[in-house]
């Protein structure tokens, strides 16, 4: 097995880990790993906008305020204020290298609005506005000579020494199918979410919770993964989520109804469409099961055609090509897998239990969320959090650690044809496994259904084949962390919605 050497080895290059890449000293050897191509993650694929304090009638106690709110009281209030109050700087960091947010007729940043949201506070590029961060960051890293990019290019495992663990890199797999050692000084987990762990997902296919799997078997404590965030309205498409519709909808004035044109969320709660994310989506849930539908409709039809072409361009385009005119016609839309509030355990400049680990982005749990994130929260927390660690970085030596030879037996004979008849298997199990997390650890959870679903974890997990994928092992490790968290939290809280036994 061959070996390659760097300063920091960043796994993941969404919007956490390129803002790490960027804010590294120019002369530090960066490499920077994902998993399929550049544009495969959820950070190029964001909608509605980032939070951040920007109007002077707004205030940061207001941001902390809202955030503590939606968090339903398990944020941690200092880890919030922290990060709210370096939103504004955010902001600017991004605008400096060259994202072209939509601004007012003055000049100034247009500001939409969000679900739980007190004030017009989301800073936006249309509703496309991870598209426009990710193409200008990933410029930007292209240019830095320091950065390298290997697309393509997943880590396996991490490589740790040491009874207290330190972490030294990661096991890679090369766009051809080689395994190599990486080693470096530092290690960066940006590995993003693990909504694909659910059969309706608004996740990439990269978002399989490899990074919480990875850094849990490396000796990371890991929290809140029962709040799992369903997203309220995905575009349903012959029963499946074609696409996400972006809050900001509601935000600018969208109502959901019923099929007969009935509102029903002012029943839910007093602030209706603009109520937290966990609330909407079960009221709509409930809607849904209690009237048989399998979609309930947003309508944003009393907007004139110009104004939501201007707004509202890619949301309009997704429609369209599902044959759904939105400037005349109400939206099909129901929850769907969207946001893991929880992660690893981790401070905001990424520091884990693991010696030169650090965890930013969606992989982390910081506090900032709770049992339910703010509507975009979520892309501040990742530039925060990378300029963070990357300043912690740059504080410690850079010199990687020299390589150590490493010898392994040679591949059995009759593996290749053992690894062929695992994927198939492979294929069938995880299949299995998103079902039964649509079914027992949804958004709605019983204690029987819990106890099920660790059962057939357990299990799965106990007859595992040695030849089987690390994306499979992955997949049960994050699955069986996820139903055990809900199992031990006998509240309904946030996005946790539990029923016992009677
Ligand atoms: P990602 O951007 O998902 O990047 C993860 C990276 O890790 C990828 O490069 C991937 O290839 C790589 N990776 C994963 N596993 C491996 C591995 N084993 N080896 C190597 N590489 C690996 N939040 C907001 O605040 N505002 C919004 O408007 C908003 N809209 C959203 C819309 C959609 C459709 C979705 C899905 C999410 C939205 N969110 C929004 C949430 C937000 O986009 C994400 O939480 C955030 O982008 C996560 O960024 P990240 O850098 O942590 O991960
Ligand atoms: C959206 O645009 O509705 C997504 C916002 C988010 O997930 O924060």
């Amino acid at each position: 097995m061959t070996q390659h050497c760097t300063d920091v080895l960043i796994i993941g290059a969404g919007l956490a880990g390129m803002a790490t890449a960027l804010s590294l000293p120019p002369h530090w050897r960066v490499a920077l790993l994902c998993k399929g191509a550049a544009q495969e993650c959820a950070s190029a694929w964001a909608q509605g906008g980032i939070a951040a304090v920007i109007d002077p009638d707004d205030s940061i106690d207001a941001h902390v305020a809202d955030t503590l709110v939606a968090g339903a009281g398990l944020c941690d209030e200092a880890a919030v204020r922290a990060i709210v109050e370096q939103a504004p700087a955010a902001i600017g960091w991004l605008v400096e290298h060259g994202v072209p947010f939509t601004r007012e007729n003055g000049g100034g940043l247009h500001l939409t609005r969000e679900g739980g949201h007190g004030c017009r506070r989301i800073v936006h590029a249309a509703d496309a506005t991870g598209q426009a961060v990710h193409t200008a960051l990933l410029q930007a890293c292209r240019e830095r000579p320091n950065i390298a990019l290997h697309e393509h290019t997943s880590a396996l495992e991490l490589l740790t020494e040491g009874a207290a663990p330190r972490c030294t890199g990661a096991l890679v797999q090369l766009p051809g199918g080689a395994l190599q050692r990486w080693h470096a000084a530092h290690t960066v987990l940006a590995t993003g979410g693990l909504g694909q762990v659910y059969p309706y997902t608004t996740n990439p296919a990269t978002a399989t919770g490899d990074g919480v799997a990875m850094a849990w078997r490396a000796g990371c404590r890991v929290a809140d993964l029962e709040f799992m965030q369903f997203h309220p309205t995905a575009l349903q498409v012959n029963g499946r989520a074609a696409g996400l519709v972006s809050e900001a909808l509601r935000g600018e004035g969208a109502l959901l109804r019923l099929p007969d044109g009935t509102r029903f969320m002012p029943a839910h709660d007093a602030r209706a469409e603009l109520a937290p994310r966990d609330i909407v989506a079960r009221a709509i849930w409930s809607e849904m099961a209690r009237h048989g539908l399998p979609f309930v409709h947003l309508d944003i039809s009393h907007r004139p055609r110009p104004w939501l072409q201007a707004h509202f361009p890619a949301i309009m385009a997704l429609c369209a090509a599902h044959g759904i005119d939105i400037a005349t016609q109400p939206i099909p839309v129901a929850p769907c897998a969207h946001y893991a509030c929880g992660g690893v355990l981790a401070g905001i400049d990424g520091s884990t239990d693991v010696q030169d680990l650090r965890a930013i982005g969606e992989v982390a749990r910081t506090g900032l969320h709770g049992a339910n994130r703010l509507a975009s929260n979520s892309l501040l927390e990742c530039v925060v959090m990378g300029r963070a660690a990357a300043q912690a970085i740059a504080q410690q030596p850079a010199a990687a650690p020299l390589p150590q030879p490493v010898i392994l037996p040679a591949q059995p004979p009759g593996e290749t044809a053992a690894l062929e008849t695992a994927s198939v298997e492979t294929a069938a199990v995880a299949r299995q496994l998103r079902q039964l997390m649509h079914d027992c650890v949804g958004i709605e959870r019983s204690e029987q259904g819990l106890a099920h679903a660790l059962q057939r974890i357990s299990t799965l997990r106990e007859s595992l084949p040695p030849a089987a994928s690390h994306a499979l092992r992955n997949q049960l490790d994050v699955c069986w962390l996820m139903a055990s968290a809900a199992a031990a939290r006998r509240e309904s809280c946030g996005a946790h919605s539990f029923a016992a036994a009677l």
